[in-house]
């Protein structure tokens, strides 16, 4: 028997206003789709924003639904939408900005696992990093190198078609 240790990074920016300009920017896109959220249910409020490397920025909030397990994350809707529509670019960044109603959220809030596994399948297609920032509606910003960084033990399509 032996033991494997996987550990992880961040960056943390105290606040918006320290992040990189480009950053700064995806963020700022991020926290106005947010502001578009439909969620009368949970009054949950999640923006994304997608910079792909052809200069696009792809935006996109949760929508959900009266039938509950059919509404989306914000960063799924942005994600999917982006390589629908630009399916050979590269998604360089993905800003995420979340809150629970009134604003109040201090905490960066990282995405769910069903979404960190749907942007690690285009990481792994890609074979680039994807750089994840995200934070609450206020206060510090968290940044990953990279979707693995967040997802240690991705599951990717080699073990579909592997007889290991
Ligand atoms: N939500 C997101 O949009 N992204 C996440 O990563 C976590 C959760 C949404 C789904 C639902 O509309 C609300 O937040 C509460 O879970």
């Amino acid at each position: 028997m032996k033991k494997i240790k996987i550990s992880t990074n961040f960056d943390i920016y105290q606040s918006l206003n320290d992040l990189p300009s480009e950053e700064f920017e995806l963020m700022r896109q991020a926290i106005e789709a947010r502001k578009e959220a439909y969620a009368p249910y949970s009054k949950f409020s999640v923006g994304a924003a997608v910079l792909l490397d052809n200069g696009e920025i792809i935006t996109g909030s949760n929508q959900e639904n009266a039938a509950y397990p059919s509404g989306l994350c914000a960063e799924r809707v942005a994600i999917f939408y982006a390589c629908a529509k630009f399916p050979e670019t590269q998604i360089l960044k993905l800003a995420i900005s979340a809150t629970a109603s009134n604003d109040r959220t201090v905490v960066p809030i990282p995405p769910c696992g069903a979404c960190r596994q749907s942007i690690i399948e285009y990481e792994f297609k890609q074979k680039t990093p994807i750089e994840i920032i995200f934070m609450g509606a206020s206060g510090n910003v968290a940044k990953s190198a990279s979707m693995a960084n967040l997802l240690p033990l991705g599951f990717d399509n080699s073990y579909l078609f592997s007889d290991i």
